[in-house]
């Protein structure tokens, strides 16, 4: 039998790679998407069926109820964007799945809905040294991120960044809620900080405002400037492979029973990194592959404040246990965070070379 899903913002980062994934499972897809740049190449797939627009409207609800599956990946996800364009970023992130989720409950389409390492917000220790507990003894045990334990810790309501995570976090008990209320079923993905192709854009050139860090660095390393640490460069990530992340995917949809009513960790722990060393190791490898001697990293410190706008906060760290994905779905992911960098700004320098980036200067 063919298997049929729908999935909204097919044409985003991550959508798009998940997108040839499943063509190439042999899936036949209705994708949904405000921008087909990424894939312009599928259009024509003859098991793609794609709508350029929204999927809010009536007509599209009615198409996504009529499937057994639906993965909805489209958001404002953009950090610029929470303190600056925040109903809209609530608009995406709370109101529009909630109601695509109520029209899947009535129709007993499982949700596998992407939401965000973001919804843990800041770390126990953030918290704890605030207010003047040390609780360093317990090693990273205090800092490690897991679905079912740990508390979810946003900043108060002026500080205008964790409208997204806010948005995002309501939705999930959204979700729940519809389980106990309508039999809604469901699945939670958190991604950890995923890279790969086709990530973001470069201010300028193929889009605007302020990116996601990778391109940040990217767009300052093309353009011969210094690379900017918001608040010193202290936050930490942990970076996931782009394509460990679709196979994460692939397995939940394999694993159905295993995953259902469960939020999953899709992240990398192994590749934790400060903004600042992450600064100083893409600056090592651009000039590795650019073939050029390796020369003092520009660098300059500025505040949340001037960089994103009043309202910005962080999170000081985002340390994912996985154990879960490994227990029931059997996945962890297998690419280094070298690997993981190498690759993926490969891609940005041979992307980016036919854009005269330097005359622009
Ligand atoms: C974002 C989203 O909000 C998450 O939902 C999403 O899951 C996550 O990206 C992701 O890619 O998975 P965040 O990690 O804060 O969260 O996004 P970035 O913009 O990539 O920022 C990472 C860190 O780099 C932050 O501490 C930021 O202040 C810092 N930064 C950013 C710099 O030091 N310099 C820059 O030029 C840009």
């Amino acid at each position: 039998m063919q298997k049929r899903i729908a999935v909204i913002g097919c044409g985003g980062f991550i959508g798009s790679h998940l997108l040839r994934a499943l063509l190439a499972a042999d899936y036949e897809v209705e994708g949904w998407d405000l921008d087909d740049h990424r894939i312009g190449d599928l259009l024509r797939h003859p098991r793609l069926t794609f709508h350029l627009h929204d999927y809010g409207d009536p007509d599209s609800l009615a198409a996504l109820s009529k499937h057994s599956t639906v993965i909805q990946l489209a958001a404002l996800c953009n950090p610029s964007l929470y303190n600056t364009e925040d109903l809209r970023v609530i608009e995406s992130n709370y109101l529009q799945p909630m109601r695509l989720a109520q029209v899947l409950a009535k129709s007993g389409t499982w949700l596998i809905y992407f939401s965000t390492s973001e919804v843990y917000g800041r770390t126990i220790s953030s918290v704890a040294s605030d207010v003047g507990l040390d609780v360093s003894g317990h090693g990273d045990s205090a800092d490690t991120l897991h679905e079912d334990s740990t508390p979810l810790v946003l900043g108060p309501v002026g500080a205008r960044r964790w409208s997204y995570a806010c948005a995002k976090q309501l939705t999930e008990r959204s979700l729940v809620a519809l389980q106990v209320s309508d039999q809604l079923e469901w699945t939670v993905v958190r991604p950890f900080n995923f890279l790969g192709p086709a990530m973001d854009y470069i201010p300028g050139i193929d889009g605007n405002g302020v990116p996601r860090v990778l391109a940040c660095f990217m767009d300052a390393l093309l353009h011969g400037r210094p690379l900017e640490l918001v608040d010193g460069g202290t936050a930490r990530r942990c970076f996931t492979w782009i394509g460990d992340a679709v196979e994460a995917v692939m397995a939940i949809l394999a694993n159905h029973d295993k995953s259902l009513h469960q939020c999953f960790n899709i992240g990398t722990p192994e590749n934790e990194i400060s903004m600042a060393d992450l600064a100083f190791r893409l600056h090592t490898l651009f000039c590795e592959v650019n073939r050029l001697p390796v020369c003092e990293l520009k660098q300059r410190k500025i505040s949340g404040l001037e960089f994103y706008g009043p309202g910005y906060e962080d999170s000081d760290r985002r340390l994912p246990d996985v154990s879960k994905a490994k227990e029931l779905l059997d996945w962890s992911a297998s690419t280094s965070l070298d690997d993981t960098l190498r690759k993926t700004l490969q891609w940005y320098v041979t992307h980016y070379q036919n854009h005269d980036i330097r005359s622009q200067l």
